[in-house]
């Protein structure tokens, strides 16, 4: 079934959505973007997507487009159209298309950003087989730009990691710095050591994830003990457990890294009940 997808302005088929070959985003990576979930037809932590989006903006000196305040209207009507039930809301934000190649940014008063979203449908995405047998992941080395903090759609490391997870017969990829483990290739990294839940500390390092700041806060919550510090790769391959966070994939057990297996080879007990409260609580805040 053809999807219909919003661009600055218009909901189309997806296959008469066009955008500009001068566009930035495709010529510079001259764009931002968030990915947010949808669990029984609702969105799952927009506020903090919508703040980061306009967080990233404001660090690239990038206009917000016309639409951003009716960013939640669009992403209902995206639902409503293409009768969404689980899945995610992909939005991007470019600085535009001048209708040429340059390298300086144009003028934002002659161009204006180019603004797309679409849908993507995972059924029973809740339900995902990874968070029953968890997932092996495999380290690289973190050699992206210093501003990860920024979420641009720069992916192609990130996308180079995956494959190299993949060809090594693993889930995903935790990337490393000077001997400390940054983030996962498309979510955040964390052990657990000793019931303690430790997830490398907020900076230019990594992306500030929205369910980052969700799971630990419930944690918290929880009485669980939280430490927000870099931990080595060494360090991660001794814990009793390992997760990664993310929209889409929520909270998932990491139960091999590089070969060795993590506790029992089974999802700890702390990753399998904060996903549940993630999910128990993020759906009751669902709008
Ligand atoms: N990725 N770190 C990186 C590098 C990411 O790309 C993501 C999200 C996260 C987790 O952020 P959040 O909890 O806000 O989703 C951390 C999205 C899901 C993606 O690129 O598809």
């Amino acid at each position: 079934m053809s999807r219909t997808v919003y661009v600055n302005g218009d909901y189309l088929p997806e296959d008469e959505a066009k955008v500009s070959i001068f566009d930035r985003s495709f010529l510079m990576a001259d764009g931002v973007y968030e990915v947010t979930s949808v669990l029984e037809g609702k969105l799952i932590d927009f506020d903090g997507h919508l703040a980061r989006l306009e967080r990233s903006l404001a660090e690239l000196d990038m206009q917000k487009p016309e639409a951003f305040d009716d960013l939640l209207d669009i992403h209902r009507e995206l639902v409503r159209r293409n009768d969404l039930v689980d899945g995610m809301i992909y939005l991007q934000v470019s600085r535009g298309s001048a209708g040429d190649r340059d390298f300086v940014f144009p003028d934002p008063d002659e161009v204006k950003p180019t603004l797309v979203l679409f849908t993507q449908s995972k059924p029973g995405l809740a339900d995902s087989p990874a968070a029953k047998t968890g997932i092996k992941i495999i380290s690289i080395e973190d050699i992206r730009w210093g501003r990860r903090d920024i979420k641009t759609v720069q992916l192609l490391y990130p996308s180079m990691g995956k494959m190299m997870a993949k060809k090594a017969g693993c889930d995903d990829a935790w990337m490393v710095k000077d001997g400390f483990v940054t983030e996962g290739t498309s979510n955040n990294a964390y052990i657990v050591k000793n019931g303690k839940i430790i997830t490398r500390h907020l900076s230019n390092d990594i992306l500030h994830g929205i369910t980052r700041a969700a799971v630990l806060r419930f944690a918290r919550e929880a009485q669980m003990e939280v430490e927000e510090r870099s931990f080595t790769l060494d360090e991660a391959k001794e814990a009793d457990e390992g997760f990664v966070t993310s929209a889409s994939a929520f909270v998932l057990p990491v139960v091999e890294i590089d070969g060795t297996t993590l506790g029992d080879g089974k999802p700890g007990p702390v990753a399998r009940r904060l996903r549940e409260i993630y999910l128990d609580e993020s759906l009751k805040s669902a709008i």
